[in-house]
This record gives structure tokens, sequence and C-alpha cells, in this order.
């Protein structure tokens, strides 16, 4: 058997001239290891008498000790030269150019919604939501649409099949079924704002078959005309970011609301530059009315006791007018440069929104 000296020489001398880490793991393992030289030395301890077994566990304790010593250090000297060679490697090269980023962009519409959000949450109302795909019901009969209205077809309506439940459906063709949901699933007072798609089956330069909505109605007792005017006067000027912005109403006519009217803004143009504000010319923003009784009958509202106002506004119409778009069908071509020319900023919307 080799002398215990014999063998720590010959282990130290294996490590000092071992190449690679790999190189001290494989001697470690074949002396340190489950089976290896020193392991299995330790093991013959137990075959021995006290005196001898006390000897050479000293010797053997102090063998190992060194052997992992040294093996210890070696290993720190490879990993230590690893990462030597690592950083100078991987060193940054910093007069090279930056990698830029691409920034993304809030669209347009979604900015539009955030606005009119924040000005109606501060007036406290409510945010509702309804599906995309409706009932004739929500769409149009509880709205009081008589079967045979001309008002059906003037709304371009996009049908469905038949739901399980025997339902007509559609696509929404306004945000106005949100209104009948939202009288169906609480009591009065209301006082909600929605935003969503829209569908109707129409396409030129200045219709699209999807379009979006603001939704805004108002259900108390001792309701009147005075508050939805107010109400909506309010809104555009602040939309618009203009206190002397001119409002207007004219009559109109829904088959939902008594009295109707439609909102116009006023506006100038120079040149063929629209300008919103003070000026000779009138642009229409909004739909808007007394909710008539039958509606609020059907959606289990006593008409003698509640009354309340709708209005209806197009996101993209105002989108257009207040950021200065000219091409409704853009909204929709998702070209990077369009919203990188007229999105906002997703920071600044953020920041908006939490002061
Ligand atoms: N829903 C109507 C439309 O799409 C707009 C509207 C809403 C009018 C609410 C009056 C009250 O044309």
């Amino acid at each position: 058997m080799v002398s215990l000296d014999q063998l720590e020489k010959d282990l130290l001398a294996q490590i000092d001239q071992a190449l690679s880490l790999q190189d001290v793991e494989d001697i470690r393992i074949a002396a340190l290891g489950k089976s290896g030289s020193i392991s299995e030395l330790m093991k013959t301890l137990g075959k021995l008498d006290a005196e001898q077994r006390r000897e050479m566990g000293e010797h053997l304790n102090r063998l190992r000790e060194s052997v992992s010593n040294a093996i210890k250090n070696k290993m720190e000297g490879f990993k230590e030269a690893l990462l030597r060679e690592r950083l100078q490697k991987e060193a940054v090269d910093i007069t090279l150019p930056g990698r830029s980023h691409n920034k993304g962009s809030i669209h347009p519409i979604v900015q539009a919604q955030f606005d009119v959000m924040e000005i109606f949450s501060k007036m406290g109302f409510y945010l509702a939501d309804g599906p995309d795909i409706e009932t004739d019901f929500h769409n149009f009969e509880s709205l009081n649409f008589p079967d045979d209205h001309p008002a059906r077809q003037a709304q371009d309506t996009f049908y469905l099949p038949t739901n399980q439940k025997g339902e007509k459906m559609l696509l929404r063709t306004h945000t106005s079924p949100v209104q009948v949901r939202a009288m169906l699933e609480a009591k009065p007072p209301l006082r909600i704002i929605a935003t969503g798609r829209v569908y109707r089956s129409d396409f030129d330069q200045t219709h699209t078959p999807t379009f979006h909505q603001l939704e805004g109605f108002v259900i108390d007792k001792n309701v009147h005309m005075g508050h939805l005017k107010g109400c909506l006067i309010q809104f555009c000027r602040e939309f618009f970011e203009r206190d002397d912005l001119p409002v207007r109403f004219r009559p109109s006519f829904f088959p939902f609301t008594e009295p109707s009217a439609e909102v116009d803004i006023g506006c100038s143009r120079d040149n063929g530059v629209l300008n919103i504000g003070p000026g000779a010319d009138w642009l229409e923003i909004l739909g808007c009315g007394m909710i008539h009784p039958n509606v609020l009958k059907n959606c289990g509202i006593d008409p003698t006791v509640y009354q309340g106002f709708a209005f209806g506004v197009g996101i993209e119409r105002i989108a257009m007018l207040k950021y200065g778009i000219t091409d409704l069908r853009a909204f929709y071509e998702g070209d990077l440069r369009w919203h990188k020319n007229y999105g906002f900023s997703a920071f600044d919307a953020l920041m908006r929104r939490r002061s």
C-alpha cells in the first residue's frame, strides 16, 4: 500500500498540474468522492484497534484537509481566470452607436375615450359595458323602435342568426342598448357612461362598418332638459378645451328620446382649415334627448316618478375634430407611421389619469 505521505504528494502534484476546472473536479471525485482513494481509506478505520485508529484517523484527516484545501484553491484560481476571460470577451464597446427602441403609442380612439371618461368621472358618472353581439330586444325593441320602424333600416344593421333561445341577434348599431342593460340591472338614480364599438353596414370617406360611440345617461327624480343642456355644454367645452365654445341644440328625432336634439359646436373655416371655436359655422357632434317614457317602462322604471336624459357621441368624430385628423378610414388601417404621427404617449396618458 502506498504510504499516506506518498498519496498526499501524488494528489497535490496532480492538482498542481491540472489544466482545467474539469480536471480538478475529476481529481476531487477520485480522491474524496464516495469511492475515492481517501474515502476508501477512511472506511478501513473501523477494522483497526483503538490505538491505531486514533493515529491513522488523525493522519487521514490531515491528508483529507490538505487535499481538499488544495482543490479549493485550484478551483478558485480557475474560476477567477474564467471570469477575467469572460469580462474581457464580453466587454462593452461604448463607442458603438446605441440601438434604438420603437416606442408604442396610444391610439387616438383610446385617447379620446380616456379624455371623455376623465370629464364624466368628475361629474360623478360610472362606467358600464355591454356586448357587441346584441339581441334585437336590447338594440331596438326596448328602445321604442316598433317592428316595422324605418329607423331600423336607417341604421343599416348587420343581422345574425337567432340564438338558441330564439332571440333575434345582431351587431349592435349603437351603444344605447347599454342603457337598457344598466336600467334592467340597477335601480335609479343612475349616472352612467359607456364607450364601445358599434357596427353599421356602410363604407365611404365618412363612414366605416365599425366605429365607436360614447353613450351617457342620467335617471333620477326631477331630471329635465336644463340638466341635459348644462351637462353637455360642460362636456363639449371641457373636451375641446375652450370655455367660449358655442354649443347649439337643434330639434331632432330618435325613437328612444322625446324631445330629441342634435348638438352642434361652433367652428370656422379658414382657407379649408377647420377651427373649433366661435365662428360662422356649426358642426354636428352628438344626439341626445329626454329618455322616452316607453323606454323607462320597458326597463321597469316608473316614468311618473323618474325622468332621464341620454346622449350618444361618435368617438372618431370628436377625436378627428380635437386632434386634427382628416380621414376616418385611417383609424383602422394600422399604419404605424400614422400611429406615430397621431398617437399619444402612454406615459403622459398614465400620468394624467393618476393626477
Ligand atoms: N343612439 C343614437 C345613435 O346612434 C344616439 C343617441 C343616444 C341619441 C342617446 C339620443 C340619446 O344615433
